[in-house]
């Protein structure tokens, strides 16, 4: 039944800056894709099955576009250390866990089972070294109706022995087959090439994966500028580029030709800035987890006036939750202490902003995701927001925005992917 038509409080995205709100509206779905937004229903759609939601909110499914599945097991934990030493002490030892497949099983199950109850409609995720539990984990996440590609992770220098590559051939050799084996396997379910980032992949390493992404047409994600000592450490690494993003592209890493999402950006120069630009890479702005592992905030507002691709991510574990509506809450949160505390220069994120990057900015990576324009693939959230109680009026425009801040799956009271309905 990919046919239909729903009715309600329709709140999507008309632009960057901009939330259209169109109250008691009836969308015509067609084989799972928005035909038309109407104040009255068109006779000709007049016999075909109606889904009204009433006063409920609806708006276009969120795109998590940075989250490591693995790390699940552990958020809420472990925030008292930066980037690295928060990398050696908790995540490697738990990553290194999904060696064995029945943790991974009942880990996988949990996360699988918490992102099909919240907002997220898409993800980009990372698993881990593992390609076992790399590829049951697409099938948990195929099964659950979500779209998202998924990338076995990469990693085979400054790693340690319990979670590191055997050979670079080896790595090269697993990734290619992991690839030929899941990428036609799954309807919404696909492999992309992810090396950890620059400081656990040799030259070598990073080479072989170029070869994979250009011989399969796959996409890349990575992490990029997200941390001081990073990026002092990558430039040790890689004395001769001219920032941390362009030794990406040295090794044909950073888009271009492929599609590429690189998270955080915490701390990128100009340049860096330009070639995101330039190649059209998807920056993962992920607050929580910035904020969490005292990494910084990303200058968001500036991206978006530049022109350059944004989503929005919950990092987890970096981040502490999988409930998108925290992150679009603390994406402006942050967004105006670095304007305070930092840089007058960068505005703060307006809802608008933020709103966009969690739906349209993010979804852009899977197509026409994002929106309820003609074109765009159905994915949506029905908002409930009737316990989120007020003794006054409220106008269509302050439940909108009550909601982004104060909804988490209990709000939730309908999930559409693709025109499906999964709950
Ligand atoms: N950089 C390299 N690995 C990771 C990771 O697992 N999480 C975050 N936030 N940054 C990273
Ligand atoms: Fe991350």
């Amino acid at each position: 039944m990919r046919n239909f038509v729903i009715k309600g409080n329709l709140c999507y995205s008309e632009s960057v800056d901009a939330v259209r709100l169109l109250p008691e509206s009836y969308l015509v779905v067609e084989n799972g894709t928005c035909a038309g937004i109407f104040n009255e229903l068109p006779e000709k759609y007049q016999v075909w099955p109606i889904e009204d939601f009433g006063d409920k909110l609806i708006i276009p499914g969120i795109t998590d576009l940075h989250v490591h599945a693995p790390q699940f097991s552990f958020r809420g934990l472990g925030m008292d250390m930066e980037l690295l030493d928060w990398l050696n002490t908790y995540t490697f030892p738990e990553e290194s866990k999904y060696r064995d497949m029945e943790y991974a099983e009942r880990a996988y199950d949990s996360f699988v089972k918490h992102l099909r109850r919240s907002a997220t409609t898409r993800a980009a995720v990372f698993a881990t070294i593992h390609v076992p539990a790399t590829t049951m984990l697409m099938e948990k996440m195929e099964k659950s109706g979500l779209v998202s590609c998924i990338g076995k992770v990469n990693m085979n220098r400054n790693s340690p022995d319990y979670l590191c590559e055997t050979s670079v051939e080896a790595a090269l050799e697993d990734t290619e087959r992991w690839i030929c084996e899941t990428k036609d396997r799954f309807g919404n379910t696909y492999p992309i090439v992810t090396p950890r980032f620059i400081p656990t992949c040799t030259d070598d390493l990073m080479h072989g994966l170029r070869k994979l992404v250009e011989k399969y047409k796959v996409p890349v994600q990575s992490h990029l500028s997200e941390n001081y000592g990073e990026i002092a450490w990558v430039k040790e690494l890689c004395p001769d580029s001219k920032c941390y993003g362009d030794a990406y592209d040295r090794y044909g890493l950073f888009g271009g030709d492929h599609k590429c999402i690189m998270a955080h950006c915490v701390h990128s120069c100009d340049e860096e800035m330009e070639l995101m630009k330039k190649n059209g890479v998807y920056i993962a702005h992920s607050p929580l987890s910035n904020s969490n592992l005292a990494s910084g905030v990303a200058p968001i507002s500036k991206y978006l006036k530049n022109g350059l691709n944004v989503g929005l991510a919950s990092d987890v574990a970096g981040g502490d939750s999988e409930n998108m509506f925290l992150s679009i809450g603390h994406a402006l949160r942050a967004s105006k202490l670095r304007w305070r505390l930092l840089d007058q220069e960068v505005k703060p994120l307006t809802v608008d902003q933020a709103f966009y990057t969690a739906t349209l900015g993010g979804g852009s990576f899977f197509g026409k995701v994002g929106s309820f324009e003609n074109g765009y693939e159905f994915d949506a959230i029905v908002l409930d927001d009737s316990e989120l109680d007020h003794p006054q009026e409220l106008t269509l425009r302050a439940r909108f925005e009550r909601a982004l801040y104060l909804s988490d799956d209990r709000q939730i009271a309908a999930k559409f992917v693709r025109g499906e309905r999964l709950f």
